[in-house]
């Protein structure tokens, strides 16, 4: 398994009735079981294909599996990992059902894109983030952990607390700054003056990391 399937396994908590939506092959349940982190585990797919796949590889498993946009109708789940999609998906998988998501115990999150949106959104409805962790393998990944409830409002392009992985943060925020840097001459107006801040929050965080 790899780092970023491996960081979001650790904040999975022992015991828990879990659902991995939109697992694809199904690795993450399959060590999950296999380090007896959970004894059951639920799968769910959009597409056929990646279902099958995640089919093949628990074969044999305490696992039950679901063809569904987002959460299946049926079945009980105290939480969630929504992993390896876009946030704007992330984020439209837990309003579909957003009731259902706000009695989970946690749910784990891990958007390839549209971070700050999806931060915007769990902040603006009622869901907390409490772990934050970063990972880098040819890319970096954010991983956060929610739970449901009220959460104070916070830089949504950087993030809360990442002192867990400082050191990686440190470098994360480098790259974040020269990435802006390469595009900045090109902007213009509001665009550019939100870039220029976002600068000065990136070199912020960087002198009060010393
Ligand atoms: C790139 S794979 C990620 C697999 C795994 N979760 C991971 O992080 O390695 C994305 C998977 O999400 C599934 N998916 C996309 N939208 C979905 C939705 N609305 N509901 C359920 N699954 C979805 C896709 O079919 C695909 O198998």
């Amino acid at each position: 398994m790899d780092a970023r399937l491996e960081a979001i396994a650790s904040l999975v908590e022992a015991g828990s009735e879990l659902i991995d939506i939109g697992s694809d092959h199904g690795f993450l349940p399959l060590f999950l079981l296999e380090s007896g982190v959970v004894s059951h585990v639920s799968v769910s797919d959009i597409g056929e294909g990646p279902l099958l796949n995640a089919k093949k590889t628990l074969e044999g498993k305490y696992a039950d599996f679901y063809l569904a946009d987002g959460l299946p109708k049926q079945g009980l789940f105290d939480s969630a990992v929504i992993a390896g999609m876009g946030g704007h998906t992330i984020a439209g998988i837990i309003e579909k059902d957003r009731k259902r998501f706000a009695q989970m115990r946690y749910v784990i999150v891990q958007p390839m894109q549209h971070l700050r949106e999806l931060r915007e959104y769990l902040l603006r409805h009622g869901f907390r983030v409490i772990k934050e962790r970063l990972v880098f393998e040819a890319h970096y990944y954010v991983i956060m952990k929610v739970v449901p409830g009220e959460d104070t409002p916070y830089d949504l392009d950087l993030g809360k607390d990442f002192s867990q992985d400082k050191a990686l943060y440190e470098k994360y925020l480098d790259w974040h700054k020269k990435r802006i840097l390469s595009f900045l001459e090109h902007l213009e107006g509001e665009r550019a003056l939100e870039m220029a801040e976002l600068l000065e929050r990136i070199d912020q965080r960087l002198q009060d990391m010393i």
